[in-house]
């Protein structure tokens, strides 16, 4: 029988939390590399070896038995808390070379500064971790939004700006979900600039329920251009990879407010 206790809870959340991130860093890498110039192989060079050390950390995150000591853990969400604060110093270091256009090549400065926020939040969820200092609900729910409502409506304005303009009808849809996503971050960033007041139980389950609505919207049209393009049915220049990338991120997002609305109906 498993016990089911702080030290177990903090396991399971670790290892939840590197096997997804990990994956999410790994692929970072090669998005950037396929972005680069090819005469910038220094790099590339780096870019490939932050792929081979989050290959790594991914391996070695899903190898752990459920039984595994908390010490090791708490030893290796250090040990991937060091390799994303590289990673994502790599990533701004990439972003001004792109901004003051010393290095060409295709990375968008939004994108660039997209994934360093990913890495910054993973980032955070390791160091929350380690000191046993994860927010609590109601601060829970307004920061887990506001962060990935601004990461939904990147992922929309990548994807409007990714496919070919010929599709037009896909681009319209893009740009639809770009705006409604600024919107819905807009009023994730007004509750957030009334808290406490803000924290009432009513307020934050409808808040919630009316985000939900809109994610699972997002993430069933990243479904669809995924497999669009994957069977080669859309013209654009995103890779199948990206597709499903974008799309992950959209279902753990799903995942962590349906889990925010099973604890507010439980919550007193
Ligand atoms: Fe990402
Ligand atoms: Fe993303």
């Amino acid at each position: 029988m498993r016990r089911y206790n702080m030290a177990d809870v903090f396991v399971d959340r670790s290892l939840e939390e590197i096997r997804f991130w990990s994956r999410i860093m790994k692929e970072h890498s090669l998005f950037l590399k396929l972005g680069f110039n090819c005469e910038d192989t220094k790099l590339i060079e780096e870019a490939d070896r932050f792929y081979s050390i989050f290959e790594e950390i991914e391996s070695q995150a899903l190898a752990f038995p459920s039984d595994v000591d908390p010490q090791r853990i708490y030893d290796f969400n250090q040990l991937v808390h060091n390799a994303v604060s590289y990673i994502w110093a790599f990533k701004r270091k990439v972003l001004g070379l792109i901004i003051q256009c010393k290095i060409g090549g295709n990375n968008f400065p939004l994108l660039v500064d997209h994934v360093s926020r990913e890495a910054a939040y993973f980032r955070n969820r390791l160091e929350q971790l380690n000191t046993g200092n994860l927010d609590p609900l109601p601060d829970a729910v307004i920061n887990e939004n506001v962060f990935f409502l601004r990461i939904m409506a990147d992922h929309a304005k990548f994807i409007n700006h990714l496919l070919d303009p010929s599709e037009r009808k896909l681009v319209d849809q893009a740009r639809e979900f770009s705006h409604d996503f600024d919107q819905l971050l807009f009023q994730a960033q007004d509750l957030d600039s009334m808290r406490p007041q803000s924290q009432t139980k009513p307020l934050l389950n409808q808040f919630v329920d009316q985000n939900r609505v809109s994610v699972r919207q997002l993430r069933d049209f990243k479904k669809t251009a995924r497999d669009l393009i994957e069977e080669c049915k859309i013209k654009s220049i995103i890779p199948p990879l990206l597709a499903d990338h974008v799309f992950r991120e959209a279902s753990h997002f799903l995942e962590i407010l349906d889990a925010f609305e099973i604890s507010l109906t439980h919550a007193k």
